[in-house]
């Protein structure tokens, strides 16, 4: 196996591994060191149907369900298909565009994912990649004066912000207004457990509000901060080849999806959740 940087802030690239096999203690202890290290790894060269990809996956942990049970693979729901041939409950093709921001995932839950895991089946000719932000680097760079500004600021968080509703999956809007589930609050910058960095971490279109603040300010504030924090520098954006493993640290990074690509093509992925800590 063999593990080499990308770029020098966010990502590497691992080659020389089969996870349809079963691996060492050593080499999962290195695996999992380089993503904390690199906070986003492509493992190269996979061949997975759904179940195989649940199987890989469960190296890093526990999985969970992702909250959208829609559109799971089928006979492995722990695994869920990111298409953009997804239909709604009306039969129009399902709304993605709202998630073609920067955010994390699941911020509405207790306990957030803290990796996501993409593995894509179905590729455009070119673009349709994630981008991928080091959020603790994006945070170090900061002025004192904005860490003091956001070092306590903490956000409720919903399914689908009211600011949001109305770019939304219809389903997904009113699904929430049925729940009627009370907003998840979380640190605007939180704590990664396992080496003490700080990030700024929050899903803009899951922001209701930050405390103290209202809706709109609250869009605008972000907006700001992500305008201010997030720098060429600290990105990479991930090309997907067919067998690529992208395996994201969620505490110390934000992404989206790329939309740049030919949208009568398919892009299909599949996303496995491993279960993350209350963050603080
Ligand atoms: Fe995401």
């Amino acid at each position: 196996m063999k593990i080499t940087k990308i770029n020098e802030y966010i990502g590497a690239e691992v080659t020389g591994v089969n996870l349809n096999k079963p691996i060492s203690e050593a080499i999962k202890i290195e695996i999992y060191n380089a993503l904390l290290d690199n906070v986003a790894l492509i493992i190269r060269d996979q061949n997975f149907s759904a179940e195989e990809f649940m199987q890989a996956v469960s190296l890093f942990g526990e999985l969970m369900e992702d909250q959208n049970r829609r559109y799971l693979a089928d006979g492995v729901p722990m695994v869920s298909v990111l298409s953009n041939r997804h239909v709604d409950s009306t039969g129009k093709p399902a709304k993605i565009a709202h998630n073609a921001t920067w955010h994390t995932d699941h911020t509405n839950q207790e306990y957030p994912p803290k990796f996501t895991i993409l593995y894509p089946v179905a590729l455009p000719d070119s673009g349709g990649g994630t981008a991928l932000c080091n959020m603790r680097a994006a945070y170090a760079a900061l002025s004192d004066e904005w860490k003091v500004k956001i070092d306590h600021m903490k956000t409720a968080n919903t399914l689908i912000s009211s600011a949001r509703s109305s770019t939304g999956n219809l389903d997904i809007v009113k699904e929430q207004e049925v729940a009627g589930i009370p907003p998840m609050i979380h640190p605007l910058v939180r704590t990664h457990p396992e080496h003490g960095t700080r990030s700024i971490w929050f899903h803009k279109a899951k922001t209701e509000n930050i405390i103290g603040m209202e809706p709109q300010e609250t869009q605008d504030f972000l907006a700001e901060l992500l305008a201010e924090a997030i720098r060429p520098e600290f990105t990479y954006t991930h090309e997907y080849k067919l067998g690529d493993m992208l395996v994201i640290d969620n505490r110390s990074s934000m992404h989206k999806a790329g939309f740049d690509y030919d949208h009568s093509q398919h892009r299909m992925l599949y996303r496995a959740l491993v279960r993350g800590d209350r963050p603080f």
